[in-house]
């Protein structure tokens, strides 16, 4: 019997260079070089999530991917939600490094991807809707990552994934990934199955050893059951106003009860719940809790997406990787299997049909 090295092939795997069409979220904070190093190791294709992070930070962390693999890697910078002299800072600093790809994520801002690609990057943009989708194929993405409001952390989202993503696929030729509420095998085939060449992971992989998120935020994740998601602008200190966020329900989403929508970064007030290297972190703030962070972990924003329910086990991320391919084959055995005596039914009946 042959195995087939290389199962799940796609015009994403084609596209990024990588052999399973997998990504791991660029998440601020949790996907530092030990994450993506890890995914882009094992088949995957690790993002680097370097949103608001200084220009040194982001040099040393993709020289730490590279100095674990040889794979392809990419970055994670988010226009909308930085200081535009950071932003172009951070951008210099990934394409003076010639980082393989660029992810971008909340507006569609047409400069940022003209550069990137004038520098030679592949580049992705996650989007929440069709037309964000074409502003992004249109201004030359390579990718178009459609997010749908399962999702965890910043959802720019409105509707559900099974709707959006054969939208967004019907409307771009590029490759389509689906993000937003994967975490099995099953969930890869179904978003192949819809037209899209590939899935995005962030609470899959925000729960993995190599993952920067605190022992805290894993811990809840691992122990979440469907439901236990709030979608809500409750956690909006440091991001432009009206910025829906999925988090994991808190004594802050509580006691907030019925005000889960309304709130504005500005009116919020400044109450200093923990330290990030000496930082103060306010409550309410889009800080979630990382290794590196002292203090009340239960009052951050414990991003997670309504795919929480699916993560069940801390694993290492090649683990995760080798899984969801296991899965995703053994849901493809089942489709395979679950047709057989429809089609032979099919073939039978036509045969012996007079008409
Ligand atoms: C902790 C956390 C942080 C995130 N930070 C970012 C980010 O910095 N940039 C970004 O493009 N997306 C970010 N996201 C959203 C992901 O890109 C993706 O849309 C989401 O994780 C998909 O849903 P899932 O969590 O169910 O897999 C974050 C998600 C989580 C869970």
């Amino acid at each position: 019997m042959t195995t087939n090295a290389a199962p799940f092939a796609t015009e994403l795997t084609l596209a990024l260079g990588c052999r399973d069409p997998i990504i791991s979220a660029g998440m601020g904070g949790p996907a530092r070089a030990e994450l993506a190093a890890a995914v882009s190791k094992a088949g995957g294709f690790g993002l680097l999530g370097m949103v608001r992070e200084p220009p040194e930070l982001i040099e040393r962390e993709i020289a730490a991917v590279r100095a674990v693999t040889d794979r392809p890697f990419g970055v994670n910078l988010i226009p909308s939600a930085t200081e535009s002299g950071l932003f172009a800072a951070e951008l210099d600093a990934c394409l003076a490094a010639r980082v393989p790809a660029l992810c971008f994520f909340w507006d569609v801002v047409p400069e940022a991807i003209r550069r990137a690609k004038d520098a030679g990057a592949i580049v992705l943009y996650q989007v929440g809707s069709v037309e964000d989708a074409l502003a992004a194929a249109k201004a030359g993405a390579d990718v178009i990552i459609a997010q749908g409001i399962e999702a965890g952390g910043h959802v720019r989202g409105r509707t559900g994934i099974l709707t959006l993503l054969p939208e967004v696929v019907r409307h771009v030729r590029v490759p389509v990934v689906a993000s937003g509420g994967f975490a099995t095998g099953g969930g890869l085939i179904a978003a192949l199955a819809l037209g899209a060449s590939g899935i995005h992971c962030g609470t899959l992989f925000l729960a993995t050893h190599e993952s920067f998120a605190h022992a805290y935020h894993k811990q809840r994740i691992l122990d979440a059951k469907a439901g236990d998601t709030v979608y809500t602008d409750l956690f909006a200190i440091n991001w432009p106003p009206h910025s829906p966020v999925r988090v994991l329900a808190n004594c802050v989403t509580q006691e907030a009860a019925e005000h889960w929508f309304g709130n504005h970064p500005d009116t919020l007030p400044r109450e200093v719940i923990a330290h990030d290297d000496g930082r103060p972190i306010y409550k309410f703030s889009t800080d979630s809790p990382l290794r590196s962070t002292v203090g009340d972990h239960e009052k951050m924003a414990l991003f997670a997406g309504e795919s929480a329910a699916l993560v069940n086990t801390g694993t290492s991320a090649a683990e995760v990787i080798e899984r969801l391919v296991g899965e995703a084959l053994e849901a493809s055995n089942r489709l395979r299997l679950a047709m057989q005596p429809a089609w032979g039914h099919r073939h039978h009946g036509s045969a012996t049909s007079n008409c």
